[in-house]
């Protein structure tokens, strides 16, 4: 099944919701921060324009959706009072696939609008801010349109699961959900291939819509080594494995259920991510940077109440992952995988740091 029509952040703002288990994504967006701004800075003076198109690609709903915005539309206006030029008309495209909490996000916009013109009344342009859902991977805006494009926390996830994780009719990545040590060679060519198609399709879309001298601050999950099987690359997913195995053998789900169950997505290597924005040969990498955060964020707190680091950790994991996870397994066995998870993830936190990679790289659009 193609995973736009399975996979959605967890909607609304309840307990388990997106909105009020993104602290992670929201720390890692604050790290690409000082890039994003660098490179709205540069956007602005390179392709002077009364119009200007922004897309966030992969927005999902909660806090951090509107939060990157603001910084985007107040970094245009600051260098445009810099520049002693008018502020231009904006157009915010917010993307992400058609099942997304766009409900959410919309009800909030009268809120963020207001705001903005109490704070900024006299310098901010006309912003109007649109909807588009679709996948990023394909065509989603007209040509020529957009003069800044931002994404985080999204481009990890695949278009599909890879083809190739079965052998003559059996699958070959038994006991797993994605790369681990103990995979064989043709799991891992079979998700860096799948990585290396997307990124291209998505490469190639962006630059029929991007206008020359145009940017992208794309921020993503990966690994620090070209090696896909070291712990920072895939242990969370070991863990969750681990879980609905647990689960198995309990008789709850059925262990070839497990077996059958890949996720779509994969931590890229920087080296592989840059080779493929030169095949594709549209875009040049201006700055790229690799930094680390923890699994838990750092936070201590989730909704005033103090939890396990393990719990904190499955919170932020189920809010993106219980989607995919409930079209495999049913409805019925989440609240179980998740806590044998937090246990899971408590027992490995008491002999480990563990900490996610993110990627951080600025696209210029070149040809
Ligand atoms: C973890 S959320 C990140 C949301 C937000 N950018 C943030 O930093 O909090 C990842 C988002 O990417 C979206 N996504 C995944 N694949 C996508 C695709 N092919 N096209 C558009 N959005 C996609 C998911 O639906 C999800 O909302």
């Amino acid at each position: 099944m193609e995973v736009e029509q399975i996979l959605h952040m967890n909607k609304g703002v309840g307990d388990t919701s997106y909105a009020m288990n993104s602290t992670v994504q929201n720390t890692i967006i604050s790290l690409s921060k000082a890039t994003t701004r660098e490179a709205i800075v540069k956007t602005v003076c390179s392709t002077w324009t009364d119009s200007m198109g922004i897309a966030d690609l992969g927005c999902s709903s909660g806090p951090n959706t509107l939060l990157v915005i603001s910084d985007i539309l107040d970094t245009v206006c600051a260098t445009t009072r810099r520049l002693e030029r008018p502020s231009p008309e904006l157009k915010v495209y917010l993307n992400d696939l058609y099942t997304n909490d766009f409900n959410n996000i919309f009800a909030s916009l009268p809120g963020f609008y207001r705001k903005r013109r109490q704070d900024r009344a006299s310098e901010t342009g006309r912003c109007f801010i649109f909807g588009a859902p679709g996948s990023f991977y394909g065509p989603l805006f007209p040509a020529n349109s957009l003069h800044f494009v931002h994404s985080s926390s999204s481009l990890h996830w695949l278009s599909q699961v890879p083809a190739g994780l079965e052998e003559e009719g059996r699958v070959v990545n038994k006991g797993k959900i994605y790369i681990s040590e103990s995979s064989p060679g043709r799991v891992l060519e079979a998700y860096g291939r799948q990585f290396h198609n997307d990124f291209t399709v998505f490469l190639k879309s962006r630059s029929r819509e991007m206008v020359k001298g145009g940017r992208m601050v794309l921020s993503l999950i990966g690994r620090d080594s070209s090696d896909p099987t070291t712990p920072q690359s895939c242990y969370q997913w070991e863990l969750l494995a681990q879980a609905l195995l647990s689960l198995a053998s309990q008789g709850l789900i059925e262990e070839q259920k497990v077996d059958e169950f890949d996720v779509p997505y994969y931590a890229p290597f920087m080296g592989e991510l840059k080779s493929a924005v030169e095949k594709e040969g549209s875009f040049v990498v201006e700055r790229e940077e690799v930094c680390e955060i923890d699994w838990d964020g750092g936070d201590a707190a989730v909704g005033g109440t103090v939890v396990s680091r393990g719990e904190r950790v499955a919170r932020t994991v189920r809010a993106v992952v219980e989607s995919l996870l409930e079209s495999q397994f049913g409805s019925h066995v989440t609240d179980k995988v998740f806590q044998v998870y937090t246990q899971l993830v408590d027992q490995h936190l008491s002999h480990t740091s563990a900490k996610y990679i993110n990627l951080i790289v600025t696209l210029v659009k070149h040809a």
